[in-house]
């Protein structure tokens, strides 16, 4: 079965980080500015701490794209730090430059410091927040961009807005909502610094993190995440590992800070009737079988079923405080504030604009899988056969039915 994979490597404070993605046919135009335009977007949004004005991240590719195109060969991409010669004796790989950068102790409740340090047995907190860190999705939104570009090819649009922030959140039914109307939505998120489209819930998100913002405290909130035009097929429903809501939802839940996941309506559904959010199911000669509503976020039994694909995430507040928490210091187990490093006090646009690299990833992956072949050409053809099947549903001819 044709495979997409990716590996990404880095601290967030190292020289950079790595991602090498394989199976990515060949023949796929990949721009940079288009991967260097979602890391832009990416760093932005109202909220964020000191770091994102240091990084101007840029992504380099070192392998498997030659004059614009992919060519079937591992993708290794690399975005520098920035501040690496601010970090270079901290984090030297080869040396301890001695006392001059003494161990964090005091684990803050909600990173990975305790449960990690626990783990691995590192007397140090910097040696597993450095790779917790949030940073490492510059790599997954690099990847996801790419994935974006080749999902392009097919129409298939991603796009997100953010929802809630703190206990203020929109109540919008995404069930209802066409591609147009959704992509029109995204659109008018790019233009705000809290991603998202409603004017007035600008306005009470920012006034929820300036709040935080001066009590030293820290908010989350959620987004939507969408995929239009995607095909029905993606997915199966023949095996756990190879739903595609359940790729998805364990991609969007390995975000940083992610908590919960629901695909369409989600939550909801177990309040509701079955008669009102099953999608019911029509037929036309234009538009083959179709749905007028999308409770279900686009997915049954595991497969797309042609509807845009919908997912809401929810983000728990930031864990590093500045008016920090309560801990024990891990070498005189006495009681501590803990550390407290240059830190966010709301990452929730950022965190959308992630989840785009991340569902762009899923369905990218499902799509090769379905449609697979080594040049953009085969997939092209296996797509548009495919394509044709459906339009056409000869096989389901009535006049065939036996007895
Ligand atoms: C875009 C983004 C930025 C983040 N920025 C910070 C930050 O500045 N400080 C922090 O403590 N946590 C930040 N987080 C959250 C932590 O990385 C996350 O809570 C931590 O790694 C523990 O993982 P978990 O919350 O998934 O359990 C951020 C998360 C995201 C998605």
């Amino acid at each position: 079965m044709p495979m997409l994979r990716f590996l990404t490597a880095g601290e967030s404070h190292g020289k950079g980080l790595t991602g090498i993605v394989e199976g990515m046919p060949s023949g796929v135009e990949i721009l940079v500015e288009e991967i260097n335009n979602e890391l832009k977007r990416r760093q932005q949004g109202y909220g964020r701490g000191a770091r994102m004005k240091i990084e101007s991240d840029r992504v380099e590719i070192l392998s498997g794209i030659r004059w614009g195109k992919t060519l079937g060969s591992p993708i290794t991409l690399f975005i520098k730090n920035r501040d690496w010669d601010n970090w270079e004796k901290a984090m030297n790989p080869e040396k301890e430059y001695e006392g001059m950068h003494p161990p964090l102790t005091k684990p803050r409740p909600g990173h990975a410091d305790l449960a990690g340090l626990l783990k691995y047995q590192h007397l140090d907190i910097r040696n597993v927040l450095e790779r917790s860190s949030a940073r490492e999705t510059a790599m997954r939104v690099a990847i996801g961009a790419m994935a974006k570009q080749f999902l392009k090819c097919f129409n298939i649009k991603i796009g997100s807005f953010v929802i809630g922030i703190g206990p203020k959140e929109k109540e919008i039914e995404t069930a209802y909502l066409d591609e147009t109307e959704l992509l029109k939505l995204s659109i008018l998120a790019d233009n705000s610094i809290v991603r998202t489209p409603w004017k007035e819930k600008e306005d009470e998100f920012i006034e929820v993190i300036e709040k935080a913002i001066k009590n030293g405290d820290t908010v989350g909130g959620s987004f939507i995440v969408f995929a239009t035009a995607v095909p029905p097929g993606l997915g199966s429903h023949v095996h756990w590992d190879r739903k595609l809501d359940a790729k998805i939802a364990s991609g969007i839940m390995s975000i940083q800070a992610i908590k919960a996941v629901e695909i369409g309506d989600g939550v909801s559904l177990g309040k509701s009737l079955g008669s009102k959010v099953m999608d019911e199911i029509f037929y036309s000669k234009k538009r083959s079988f179709y749905r007028k509503t999308n409770h279900l976020g686009g997915i049954e039994g595991g497969i797309s079923n042609g509807m845009p694909v919908i997912v809401k995430a929810t983000m728990k507040p930031i864990p590093t405080l500045r008016k920090a928490l309560n801990s024990v210091d891990i070498f005189t187990k006495e009681s501590s504030l803990a550390s407290y490093e240059r830190s966010d006090v709301c990452a929730v646009p950022a965190a959308s604009v992630i989840g785009e690299a991340v569902l762009a990833w899923h369905i990218a992956e499902a799509f090769v899988e379905k449609f697979g072949g080594d040049s953009l050409e085969e997939v092209r053809k296996n797509f548009s056969f495919y394509i044709k099947q459906i339009v056409e549903t000869k096989w389901l001819k009535n006049s065939e039915l036996k007895g």
